[in-house]
């Protein structure tokens, strides 16, 4: 298996892996095939995220397409970042092996569940957005 020297980049020096505290929305999923889990943080203000990061336990490709989705979503309005797909993140990383696409699945389904977690603290609809899958396979 290849892998891009943007994904060996952001598997071994992951980017904002760290919990935060002060967070406008948490959001966690898991794999219910392999079983990894992934946890995202986003600092929301008035509708940019401002700050995001991310603490896992998963293999090296969700946890280097979760590195890169904390960069991408970093300065963007909540509509943007709605719109931000794992195909848009693989992308970024110079691709992914077949096999390793649904790694990248997580981190957009983490980055939408903590939009989704923020709407539901603030009481907002954000468009466009769906409510985060239970048991989701890939
Ligand atoms: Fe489970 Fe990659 S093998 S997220």
């Amino acid at each position: 298996m290849e892998y891009s020297e943007q994904v060996m980049d952001h598997f071994m020096n992951p980017r904002n892996v760290r919990e935060m505290e002060d967070a406008s929305g948490v959001g966690t999923v898991g794999n219910v095939k392999c079983g990894d889990i992934m946890r995202v943080y986003l600092k929301i203000q008035n509708d940019v995220v401002t700050d995001a990061s991310f603490k896992t336990f998963g293999c090296g490709a969700a946890v280097a397409t979760s590195s890169m989705a904390t960069e991408m979503v970093k300065g963007k309005t909540i509509a943007e970042v709605v719109k931000i797909t794992n195909a848009a993140v693989m992308d970024a990383l110079d691709g992914l092996p077949k096999v390793k696409a649904h790694c990248s699945v997580l981190a957009e389904e983490a980055v939408h569940a903590a939009l989704w977690d923020y709407a539901q603290k603030n009481g907002l609809t954000i468009e466009g957005l769906k409510p985060p899958k239970e048991g989701d396979e890939h």
